[in-house]
């Protein structure tokens, strides 16, 4: 009798902890329920959703993605210029233009060092942003005609869209190019037998007088795909790349829409030319950044950093 008596209320505040445990358990158990419910249904919509718009892009709808002007931004410079294909990298990489695909890529001649093999695979492997044309390096010795003419066969797919790219630009590494203002400056342009840039004299405003500066010109795929074929660019590869390639177009009657962009592209204001303007916020594009005093004037000009969103992790003020 006295063990079940003094076991009487220890039964019911043993069963009182254990009704608790079960309805705690319980309740944990249907939170964790329902969060997995709400996961697996967002997880499905997600795939879904997915699976059914990238399709329908990339079949029929002409619409978003697929309507985006593609553009080739080839950066001709050196293997040797680690540093400043870096410094590239941040200055576009941190440009998001809407309504289009612009893929920055830096060209180069052949490699001839030991040491670039290794270092360029490796900035291939992690950037994938490089194209080793067959040639050796030169300036005015037929590289930009290796590039444009060797462009179709290798960015042509069968499962890709066509063109490809709807422009191609050849700029030069100590251009700032604006991506914002590029492609706006290109949507209400024609996207064949145009030739873009900044025209030389630089105190000519008319485009079909000679030629684009070399400091970035573009030209519509199909350009490109003429200057593959055809013998007048074969025939005449030696010379100021920049001229030649005007001259190429005379000669082949090609590029009948023609835009020069002065003064949305210029050199830097210093030291002053008739090639120079003054930084204002409609341009485009600027040339001669020979140092790093004129890029970050340039940049801090533009307001490239204002986007930083603030953190614990960091201070920074600018003066
Ligand atoms: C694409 O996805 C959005 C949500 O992200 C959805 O509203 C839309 O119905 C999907 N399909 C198409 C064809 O846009
Ligand atoms: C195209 O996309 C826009 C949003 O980007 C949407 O408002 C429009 O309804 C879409 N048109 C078609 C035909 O899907
Ligand atoms: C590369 O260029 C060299 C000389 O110009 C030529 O002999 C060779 O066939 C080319 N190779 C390829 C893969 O095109
Ligand atoms: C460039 O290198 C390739 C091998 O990687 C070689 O076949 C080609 O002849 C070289 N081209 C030139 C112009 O030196
Ligand atoms: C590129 O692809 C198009 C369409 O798939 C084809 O007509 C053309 O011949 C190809 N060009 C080259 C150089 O492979
Ligand atoms: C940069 O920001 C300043 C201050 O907000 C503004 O006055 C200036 O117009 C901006 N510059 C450009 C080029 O947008």
């Amino acid at each position: 009798m006295k063990p079940t008596k003094s076991n009487g209320p220890r039964f019911i505040i043993t069963c009182f902890f254990f009704i608790l445990f079960i309805s705690l358990l319980a309740s944990i158990n249907e939170v964790r329920f329902g969060s997995l419910l709400k996961f697996g249904r967002c997880a499905l919509s997600k795939i879904t959703s997915q699976s059914y718009n990238s399709s329908s892009n990339d079949l029929l709808t002409p619409n978003s993605s697929s309507n985006d002007i593609r553009i080739l931004l080839g950066i001709l410079t050196l293997p040797d210029q680690y540093h400043h294909r870096h410094f590239l990298r941040l200055i576009y990489g941190t440009q998001f233009p809407v309504g289009a695909k612009v893929d920055v890529k830096f060209v180069f001649c052949n490699l001839t060092k030991e040491d670039q093999n290794v270092l360029i695979s490796l900035e291939i492997m992690h950037y994938d942003d490089i194209i080793i044309l067959n040639c050796s390096e030169n300036m005015d010795k037929g590289k930009t005609y290796t590039y444009f003419s060797s462009l179709p066969d290798m960015v042509n797919s069968s499962d890709g869209p066509y063109p490809p790219y709807h422009y191609v630009l050849k700029a030069d590494d100590d251009t700032y190019f604006r991506l914002k203002a590029l492609i706006e400056s290109l949507t209400p342009l024609p996207r064949e037998d145009l030739y873009y840039g900044f025209g030389s004299p630089c105190s000519s405003m008319d485009p079909f007088v000679h030629y684009m500066s070399g400091m970035g010109y573009l030209v519509s795929w199909d350009i490109v795909e003429w200057i593959r074929d055809s013998d007048i660019p074969k025939n005449n590869v030696e010379g100021p790349q920049d001229k030649i390639f005007g001259d190429w177009l005379q000669k082949g009657h090609r590029a009948k829409n023609r835009f020069n962009n002065k003064w949305s592209m210029y050199d830097y204001p210093e030291p002053r030319t008739r090639c120079t303007h003054e930084l204002w916020p409609g341009t485009v594009a600027i040339h001669r950044l020979k140092n790093q005093e004129k890029w970050i004037h340039t940049l801090k000009y533009f307001n490239v950093t204002q986007n930083l969103k603030p953190s614990k992790l960091y201070h920074i003020s600018f003066f």
